[in-house]
């Protein structure tokens, strides 16, 4: 059994707060008959209607979050702000996981969701799925480094990355594009050309941009165009 308002926010579709304007505007029925507690306990069993469209119980969630920096890309890490903190507490406990992971001091789109196979795909190394960065450098990009990025830059490892894309923005400003995620990876990649990133942002992820309209540390639930193009990803 749990709360009315809990098991709609659940979908990803509504905050708590919506939830509870929606039960009591009298949109919600339950079991067939309308209510308007959103305290109301409801067996996980129960077909639960908003606006006579049935909700799925205990459905995948998928949130778009604008990390901040020094917010850590983990679920649980003592002594670290982690992304799940910044969500409301019914997000908490749903087993939600960050689809991928962001530096610490990157800033930008993650993906949080608890549909495992989706994000498993999303991640493989054979999805080659798009990555868009915003990055600053110390040091002024040229047409050099952006050739360098086509070509494939080589890492202080020797690893050879995947060829990707660097557009020329201003100075010391570019968007970047890759279509693989490994470790430090535009860090290591500008380092090797001798320009250290010194401020970095995800603005794209898959089919997914950044709402510009949420703020740092935002997040919202995705739109059903969002979650179709991710499935279609
Ligand atoms: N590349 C990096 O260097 N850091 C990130 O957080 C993401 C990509």
């Amino acid at each position: 059994m749990e709360r009315l308002d809990k098991r709609l926010a659940n979908t990803g579709k509504w905050s708590r707060k919506e939830a509870r304007e929606l039960i009591r505007a009298g949109r919600v029925r339950v079991d067939g008959a309308p209510c308007r507690a959103p305290e109301q306990k409801v067996d996980e069993a129960a077909p639960v209607l908003v606006d006579g469209t049935p909700i799925a119980a205990g459905g995948p969630v998928y949130l778009m979050l604008n990390k901040p920096a020094g917010v850590v890309s983990s679920t649980d890490e003592p002594g670290e702000c982690t992304v799940l903190d910044l969500l409301g507490e019914e997000y908490r406990n749903i087993g939600l996981f960050p689809a991928g992971r962001l530096d610490k001091d990157t800033e930008g789109l993650l993906l949080l969701t608890n549909d495992g196979p989706l994000a498993h795909r999303l991640l493989a190394p054979r999805s080659h799925v798009d990555k868009v960065y915003y990055v600053e450098t110390d040091g002024e990009l040229d047409e050099g480094d952006a050739w360098a990025v086509r070509a494939g830059i080589t890492l202080a490892d020797g690893y050879v990355c995947l060829p990707g894309e660097l557009e020329l923005l201003s100075g010391n400003c570019a968007q970047i594009t890759l279509r693989e995620g490994k470790y430090h990876q535009v860090k290591r990649m500008l380092a090797a050309r001798g320009k250290p990133v010194v401020y970095l942002k995800r603005v794209r992820f898959g089919p997914l941009v950044l709402d510009e309209k949420l703020p740092k540390g935002g997040w919202r639930a995705l739109t059903e165009g969002e979650r179709q193009a991710l499935f279609r990803q």
